[in-house]
């Protein structure tokens, strides 16, 4: 029964590297974030991120070994999918070359199921539940009935919860990465100066749209003096308080829905702390609210190795032939 399991992560702009040994935890992990060499561009460039993936890979691999003294694992786990296929091909053949040469077995793990399962890094993660799933890429409430047994129960429309921050931080001029700028200057803001519409609460459904809610804000950005400070970040409060307040309200009928009592929150976005604070005030008596801690709610291989774990672990689970996809639904594991 493999122990050691090596994690591989390089779907976007983060290189992350990371040994989970099953029964007793996350024993070391890396990471290098990219952001510096996208930032000029203000978003990730795809031929960017695969390069860079390449030269940072041996480097993070030979700080793990020194990190943990491990110079090798039982199995690998990989993201392979969803995410960008430059980058994704990067670390799939990395870790391929890494499971040929120790003759161990090679788990694509999907990104998605990756964040699903991070909570479980540092506390357990009762299921069946409703996870909410918030990244630059992806809005979606998905019942979580066992593991590896996951529904969709609503998506987004148009723009994820994160592009959403991250457009809105652009109309603001702030600077990339957007969600955490945005979210740092709605710290010192009052959310109730401006009033912005709460998307998609009006009708029944767990689907999102933020789409309304950008060009609302960017109307009301448009008439703020640049120098303006207070206002802007009124401004920002409104829109965070917006957003928060349509996920909480979505969550509270997932949970309604389903008759779980428990909730797992997911994804870059779940490192906002506003979202934390109302989730926890307003949803309390629904449901056991589980958050990633903050390091591992943005991407990293630690919960890579976490899922592929989980995989080895699941009695009789084949492993499935490794394929890189640019597109998977969570709803084919
Ligand atoms: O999960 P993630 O690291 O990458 C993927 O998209 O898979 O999520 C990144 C997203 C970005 O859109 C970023 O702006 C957003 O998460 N984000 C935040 C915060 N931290 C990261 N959005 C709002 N508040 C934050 N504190
Ligand atoms: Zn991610």
């Amino acid at each position: 029964m493999p122990e050691l399991i090596l994690g591989v992560e390089s779907s976007c702009d983060e290189t992350g590297l990371a040994f989970y040994e099953i029964g007793v935890g996350l024993r070391a992990e890396v990471l290098f974030s990219q952001t510096e060499i996208h930032a000029p561009y203000g978003g990730v460039v795809p031929e960017l991120a695969a390069r860079d993936h390449i030269r940072r890979l041996p480097r993070l691999w030979r700080e793990l070994q020194e990190q943990s003294g491990f110079d090798r694992a039982d199995a690998v786990a990989v993201t392979s999918g969803p995410g960008l296929i430059g980058a994704l091909l990067v670390g799939v053949s990395f870790a391929r070359a890494l499971a040929y040469a120790w003759q161990v077995p090679l788990i694509p793990v999907h990104h998605l199921e990756g964040h699903l399962l991070a909570p479980l890094l540092d506390g357990d993660l009762p299921l069946p539940a409703v996870a909410l799933l918030v990244s630059g890429g992806h809005s979606q409430l998905i019942a979580m009935r066992a593991f590896g047994q996951y529904e969709l129960l609503g998506d987004t429309l148009d723009d994820a919860a994160g592009e959403a921050f991250d457009k809105a931080a652009k109309i603001l001029g702030l600077p990339y990465p957007g969600g955490p700028a945005l979210a740092a200057l709605a710290e010192q803001g009052d959310p109730t100066r401006f009033s912005l519409p709460r998307p998609m609460l009006d009708r029944p459904g767990l689907d999102f749209s933020f789409s309304g809610l950008k060009t609302a804000f960017r109307l009301q950005a448009e008439r703020l003096a640049a120098d303006d400070q207070l206002a802007r970040a009124n401004l920002a409060a409104s829109f965070q308080q917006s957003i928060v307040d349509t996920l909480v309200e979505k969550c509270r009928r997932a949970l309604r829905q389903t008759g779980f009592a428990q909730l797992i929150v997911a994804g870059g976005v779940s490192a906002n702390r506003q979202l934390r604070s109302s989730l926890q005030e307003r949803l309390a008596p629904l449901a056991q609210i589980h958050f990633p801690g903050v390091r591992h709610s943005t991407d990293n291989a630690a919960m890579i190795a976490l899922a592929g774990a989980t995989h080895l672990a699941g009695a009789g689970t084949a492993l499935l032939p490794c394929r890189t996809r640019a597109r998977w639904p969570l709803e084919e594991l």
